[in-house]
């Protein structure tokens, strides 16, 4: 159970994060409103940062089943790289994002009111653009990848039918 509530969460944060870091970054945009450049700043720091801490539970406890990794079929071990690769895609374009923050000084804050640790030396303003842009970069292959997975999973419920993807929602039986 914890695991499909670990699984849902990210998602959804996945989901503000994305939207507040391309709404931050739109150039074009007034940044006034409800959700003005502040607050949208606060969601997608706050996010990122519950999605790293998240992430890295997760890769915690299933790190507790690597002893079982050899007894599974090829297919098998295939399909846990590539989840691994995918959650650790987003692990890493988060802390990108951290890293570059904490480089440039700037300083980073969960609920934009509770400070959180620089993950990086303060090494300047060139550094936070260097890790930014890779940070923004990868969101291309985060794409690509939590593409193939979504539509997957979606072909598994509609076609498929055999249960796959309630193994990750609350009502079927884990895998
Ligand atoms: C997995 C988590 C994260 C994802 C998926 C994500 C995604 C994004 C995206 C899509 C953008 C817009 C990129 C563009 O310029 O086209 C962005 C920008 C940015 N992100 Fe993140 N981000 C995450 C976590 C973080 C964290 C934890 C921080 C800081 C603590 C952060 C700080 C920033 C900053 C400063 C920008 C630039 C905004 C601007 O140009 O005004 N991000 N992020
Ligand atoms: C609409 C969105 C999504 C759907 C429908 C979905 C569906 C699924 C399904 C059906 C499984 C079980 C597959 C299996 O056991 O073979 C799964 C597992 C997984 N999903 Fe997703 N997913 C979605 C979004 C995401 C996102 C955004 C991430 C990014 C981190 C993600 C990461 C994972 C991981 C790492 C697993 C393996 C879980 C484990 O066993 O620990 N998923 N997903």
């Amino acid at each position: 159970m914890l695991i499909r509530i670990l699984h849902w969460s990210v998602f959804l944060l996945f989901i503000g994060v994305i939207l507040s870091g391309y709404r931050q970054a739109d150039s074009g945009w007034s940044g006034v409103g409800f959700f003005d450049r502040d607050m949208v700043h606060i969601v997608h720091e706050t996010s990122g940062i519950l999605i790293v801490i998240l992430i890295t539970c997760w890769a915690l406890i299933r790190a507790s089943k690597i002893m079982q990794f050899r007894l599974l079929t090829v297919y098998q071990k295939l399909l846990v790289i590539y989840h691994c690769v995918l959650a650790g895609l987003g692990l890493l374009i988060g802390m990108l994002g951290w890293m570059a923050s904490s480089a440039g000084g700037y300083g980073q804050k969960l609920f934009g009111v509770l400070p959180m640790p620089n993950i990086f030396p303060k090494l300047g303003a060139d550094w936070a653009v260097l890790l930014n842009s890779t940070h923004a970069d990868l969101m291309t292959w985060f794409f690509i990848i939590a593409g193939v997975h979504i539509v997957s999973a979606l072909f598994h419920l509609l076609v498929l039918r055999d249960g796959v993807f309630y193994s990750i929602w609350f009502s079927g039986k884990e895998r």
